[in-house]
């Protein structure tokens, strides 16, 4: 398949989404409207909601039925993005090659920024899909979004990430923090897209392992992104990890046991997608990008 011609398309579909389910830029109070869509519409690659309607296309449904479900993924996303920015946590300037949302407006905006797309995420995903039908499958959604990003899941991850950071290596806890952190919401884009096309049971847990696995991947890649990138790809400066002593897998097992590990775990997810689709080729393909990605 054309994967970037795959990805364009998806993105402005998303893109003209989010769009619509954001209050516009002049609506009450407008600097914060601003803020949230500065932060939104700065060059995300849309992984997660990419992500969710290829899951969705693997369980046999049409991606539209969770068009609104996915960007609710993206709105979480950047409120992680934003918040994770501050000064209080990593202290960046610079995301996606502009001046972060603190930076560019001030730090309470941003903090409140980040409040306000979360809660919206909750009203889209309590709000679509549409109708009487799809009522059961939106509530297990919102609660499976939450438990996914919670104190258990991306938060649990990032006060972690915080505690640990100048800590010795360790590869257990590392693994812990990347799962919690960033495998978390990759995890429950997968399952959503599964959930919202009304799989059950085994069937679904098999598309949230696959997800889980793939949202490990993802930050194993970043984390080689970190040391081997460069700022005008990456659109941030590299090397604030190890600048920082954050437990990464380049800084726990050295730069090329990293990449050994990120190709094997990409190469026994190439062969999970191939089982979960069935030849559709979407999420293979999406494995792939994740592992190799220079962004
Ligand atoms: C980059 O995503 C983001 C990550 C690798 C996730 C890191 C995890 C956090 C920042 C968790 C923060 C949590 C809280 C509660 C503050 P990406 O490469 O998809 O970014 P893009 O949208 O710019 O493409
Ligand atoms: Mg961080």
């Amino acid at each position: 398949m054309d994967l970037a011609a795959f990805l364009t398309e998806e993105r402005e579909r998303v893109d003209g989404a989010l769009n619509r389910l954001l209050a516009p830029a002049d609506a009450w109070p407008a600097r914060l409207h601003q803020a949230m869509r500065y932060a939104v519409f700065g060059g995300g690659k849309r992984v997660r909601p990419v992500l969710a309607r290829a899951a969705c296309r693997a369980a046999g449904g049409d991606a539209e039925l969770i068009l609104e479900a996915a960007c609710a993924l993206e709105m979480v996303h950047t409120y992680s993005l934003i918040h994770d920015d501050l000064p209080a946590l990593d202290d960046d300037t610079l995301r996606r090659g502009r001046a972060t949302v603190h930076v560019a407006f001030d730090e309470a905006l941003a903090i409140l920024a980040g409040d306000a797309l979360l809660t919206e995420a909750f009203a889209v995903l309590g709000r679509f899909p549409e109708g009487d039908g799809f009522a059961a499958r939106r509530a297990d959604a919102c609660r499976l979004v939450a438990e996914a990003i919670g104190s258990r899941g991306m938060v649990g991850g990032q006060v972690e990430d915080l505690e640990a950071t100048g800590a010795t290596p360790d590869g257990v806890r590392l693994e812990r923090i990347h799962r919690a952190k960033t495998g978390a919401l990759l995890g429950v884009a997968v399952e959503l897209g599964a959930l919202l096309e009304g799989v059950e049971g085994a069937s679904r847990a098999e598309f949230a392992g696959f997800g889980r696995r793939l949202g490990l991947l993802f930050q194993i890649a970043d984390d080689i992104l970190d040391v081997t990138g460069s700022a005008a790809s990456l659109g941030k400066s590299p090397g604030k990890d190890a600048a920082a002593g954050k437990l990464t897998y380049p800084a726990v097992y050295g730069l090329e046991a990293a990449r050994r590990k990120r190709d094997e775990l990409a190469s026994s997810l190439a062969d999970e997608a191939q089982r979960l689709e069935r030849g559709l080729g979407v999420l293979g393909a999406l494995v792939n990008y994740v592992a190799r990605r220079d962004r």
